[in-house]
């Protein structure tokens, strides 16, 4: 097979590069086609076109294929650890025994943050988002860290950023918590794995010593798994075009916090339960929301399902809606919103408007029901799903940086007026 595409304008044809990936994944190389022809590609929405080449994650949404590393998202679920997926995304291979020790031992040295980090939570009204705060701590880490300000970094002083900002998220995001009820905060402890002190110091008290479940422990391992990456989305994307312009390693982070934020992406996690306690209240009645969310007059979505990329099936939600229901068991929870979720699946999965769109749960579907179970409030949602996503914003930053991408810099077509005359005020 030809490894060029022919592109004909007029009576000038453009022979344009066919690139494969590792995956057989093809894809037409147009970066040299301004220069040739004067054309750009309108994409909106970015639906064909590939910001990259990325060695991080694969996935075929036709397929309901997510495989990081290499390594399928079923076999990690089942055998990994967050800390160990973190390792494995960020630097490429999964650790040896020694050095998963020492990474683990570096996490546990960085998890104190700054105490005058301590006055942001005083500032932040009672109430105010948890993504909010999130994203303005995270880039404030670059004034309390400035070490990561200093252009032409070495690989050791970019990795010390990289352990930080790990350890660092996991303290901030139990704080968020914290401060959302208004108790103290609680100081890591380094005895703890990473995701036990993260529970540690979201449900721990001053007064009393508690005992963390592992059966908790292991549901929130596979939960941050399922999160920690999903290639070019638009939470990463941000981070990298952030990054390209050389902004420090926080400012990217914080700027991928607040992609994420929003309810088409990983806002849709807070949606889905607020959503499903609406129905609750209003009776119930699936077929009702159903058809609202097929009326093109009405703009309510159902939420959690549908996704950009997966046209088949989430695999994320598959390993997700076992691990609910092994979690609810577990914990005695009979969630009469989850019987509504299961009960809109099924209503959907049938219904030719969902089917003949491709419209199938999505790993937010159910990962809202968990952490329900689990005690987190729905406004703290979407920060468990940037605590999950952290290593694979670092790991996309940092293969942007270790490539030496230039800045990205889209360009557009314009639409808008053409050679006004400048009228003064008087005369308008
Ligand atoms: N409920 C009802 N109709 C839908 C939905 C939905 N959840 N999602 C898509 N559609 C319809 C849409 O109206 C359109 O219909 P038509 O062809 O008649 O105009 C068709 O399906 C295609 O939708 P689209 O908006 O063009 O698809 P997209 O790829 O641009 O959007 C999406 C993907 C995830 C933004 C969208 O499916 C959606 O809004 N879903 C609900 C929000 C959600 O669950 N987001 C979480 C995504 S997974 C977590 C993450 O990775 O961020």
């Amino acid at each position: 097979m030809s490894d060029t595409a022919q592109l004909i304008i007029g009576d000038k044809t453009y022979e344009l590069p066919v690139i494969t990936g590792t995956e057989d994944e093809k894809a037409i190389d147009i970066s040299k086609l301004r220069d040739q022809s004067g054309y750009v590609t309108l994409d909106i929405g970015y639906k064909n076109t590939g910001a990259t080449k990325s060695a991080i994650t694969f996935l075929d949404g036709e397929k309901g294929i997510l495989k990081y590393r290499g390594y399928s998202i079923e076999q990690l679920a089942e055998k990994s650890t967050f800390i160990e997926v973190a390792y494995l995304l960020i630097y490429g291979d999964l650790p040896t025994a020694e050095q998963l020790k020492d990474f683990q031992y570096q996490l546990s040295r960085h998890t104190l943050v700054q105490e005058d980090m301590k006055k942001f939570f005083d500032g932040f009204p009672q109430g105010s988002h948890p993504m909010g705060q999130l994203s303005s701590l995270v880039c404030a880490m670059s004034a309390f860290y400035p070490d990561s300000l200093k252009p032409n970094q070495t690989a050791q002083e970019v990795n010390l950023s990289i352990v930080k900002t790990l350890a660092k998220m996991s303290t901030l995001v139990s704080w968020i918590y914290k401060k959302s009820l208004g108790h103290p905060y609680i100081y890591p402890r380094n005895k703890y794995d990473y995701v036990t002190n993260f529970l540690y110091m979201t449900f721990g008290q001053r007064t009393e010593e508690i005992e963390i479940d592992p059966v908790i422990v292991d549901a929130m391992n596979k939960l941050l798994i399922l999160h920690a990456d999903h290639e070019q989305n638009c939470s990463a994307s941000t981070v990298r075009i952030v990054g390209s312009s050389d902004s420090n390693l926080y400012a990217s982070l914080s700027a991928g916090i607040s992609a994420l934020w929003g309810p088409l992406h990983g806002g849709a996690n807070q949606a889905v339960i607020e959503m499903l306690e609406k129905i609750q209240q209003d009776g119930g009645d699936t077929d009702k929301w159903i058809a609202k969310a097929k009326d093109k007059n009405d703009p309510f979505r159902l939420m959690g399902f549908g996704h950009r990329v997966y046209k088949n099936f989430d695999p994320r939600a598959r390993i997700i809606k076992k691990a609910c229901d092994d979690i609810l068991e577990k914990l005695g929870i009979d969630d009469e919103v989850l019987q509504i979720a299961k009960k809109l699946e099924e209503v959907a999965l049938k219904d030719p408007y969902f089917v003949q769109r491709k419209l199938y749960p999505n790993v937010d579907f159910y990962s809202g029901i968990i952490y329900r179970a689990l005690g987190f409030p729905t406004d703290m949602f979407t920060v468990l799903f940037a605590l999950g996503r952290l290593p694979g914003w670092i790991a996309q930053w940092k293969e942007m940086k270790e490539n030496k991408e230039p800045i990205g810099r889209p360009r557009q077509i314009y639409t808008g007026e053409v050679n006004r005359e400048y009228v003064d005020i008087d005369k308008r």
